[in-house]
């Protein structure tokens, strides 16, 4: 039976994350007082590169193989001993099974022989604070817009863990797109920095793409119908001179106007001053742009993460994880939950 313990741990901490949901392998350290002391990322890219996307398996395997030295290095360069860990959190979902259960297993097992308290942390949480980790962090009630390659949700955080989802996508998220783009247009894998870079060659515009569910009010989303109408303009047009950079442009134009009509609509549904832009999506030039400037008409502060904090990374883990352990703490089950509500 599961012992669920209140406890109060006060700083000042020693705290690693462990992230391990897909196809990073991310480790850092969070001191209490210092704030981020190092983190540490091995990203799959080369490993899932010749598949077109992760290949679950082989993702778990690298977990495995990479973490141990990873958090080693961690603590060599950081100048930190083991024994000198106060606590250890780690990603328990969503995300892939077997590459999650590589962090629960390995943060239980250090956990157990240090005697110290392990958290688990769930890995949109762990996006959505991401920003808090910038030089000038958000203050809450704010609005958050998470995107990544397995969710697009528009948030309401009136506090740690107190999180009101407003809208979702009701099938593809918004990075699930850009990677299918990538794959359509034949420019490989991950996805979205790759339709970005093309992009930059391309004019938007000639083809009237869609900005799905934006004359229906509400704020959920709708991927898939893009990405068959990419499919179906790119088909229709594939001989023609420089398609896959205008393709990219128009793909790239359209998702960010969706996610940023969206937005304007959270904003005033809310009467939010503050906007948080995260999840790896978030690394998107175009969209930062766009958000930045609507945040300077509108009278809003926009908060994103610097982009190696936008894609996964131990940095975040470790951060909520501190938070969390400042409040309720209980016995953390050995568990994966690949599927697991914000
Ligand atoms: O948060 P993340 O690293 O992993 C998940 O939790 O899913 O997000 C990965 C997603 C992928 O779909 C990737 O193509 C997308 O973020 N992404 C981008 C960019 N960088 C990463 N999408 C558009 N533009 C980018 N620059
Ligand atoms: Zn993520």
């Amino acid at each position: 039976m599961l012992l669920w313990v209140q406890k109060v741990y006060n700083p000042p901490m020693l705290v690693l994350g462990i992230e391990t949901s897909c196809d990073e392998t991310g480790v850092a350290l969070y001191d209490s007082q210092a704030g981020l002391v190092a983190h540490l990322l091995h990203s799959q890219v080369a490993l899932h590169a010749r598949y077109g996307g992760v290949v679950p398996e082989l993702a778990s395997r690298d977990h495995v193989r990479k973490l141990p030295g990873l958090i080693k290095q961690l603590l060599a360069e950081s100048g930190v001993g083991m024994a000198a860990l106060d606590a250890i959190g780690y990603t328990a979902g969503p995300g892939l099974v077997g590459a999650l259960l590589v962090g629960v297993c390995s943060a239980h097992a250090m956990a157990a022989v240090l005697k110290i308290p392990v958290v688990e942390v769930h890995h949109m949480e762990g996006h959505l604070l991401a920003p808090m980790l910038e030089p000038s962090p958000p203050a809450f009630p704010f609005v958050a817009l998470l995107v990544s390659g397995g969710h697009t949700m528009l948030v309401w955080v009136t506090g740690l863990g107190r999180y009101e989802v407003l809208g979702e996508t009701l099938d593809d998220a918004v990075g699930e797109a850009f990677d299918k783009t990538a794959k359509l247009l034949g420019l490989g894998y991950p996805g979205g920095p790759a339709v970005a870079a093309a992009a930059r060659d391309g004019v938007a515009g000639r083809f009237g793409f869609p900005r799905p569910m934006t004359r229906k009010p509400g704020l959920d989303f709708s991927f898939s119908g893009l990405k068959t109408f990419t499919r179906v303009t790119y088909e229709k047009h594939a001989a023609e001179p420089n398609i896959v950079a205008d393709i990219a442009a128009e793909f790239e134009q359209s998702a960010v106007d969706t996610l940023v009509i969206k937005c304007r609509r959270a904003m005033q549904q809310t009467g939010s001053g503050s906007l948080v832009v995260a999840g790896g999506v978030g690394a998107n030039q175009r969209l930062r742009a766009r958000l930045a400037d609507e945040g300077r008409q509108s009278a809003w502060q926009v908060f994103f993460p610097r982009p190696e904090f936008c894609t996964d990374n131990g940095a975040m883990i470790a951060y909520t994880a501190w938070l969390k352990l400042q409040s309720v703490v209980g016995e953390a089950p050995v568990q994966a939950r690949p599927r697991w509500p914000l």
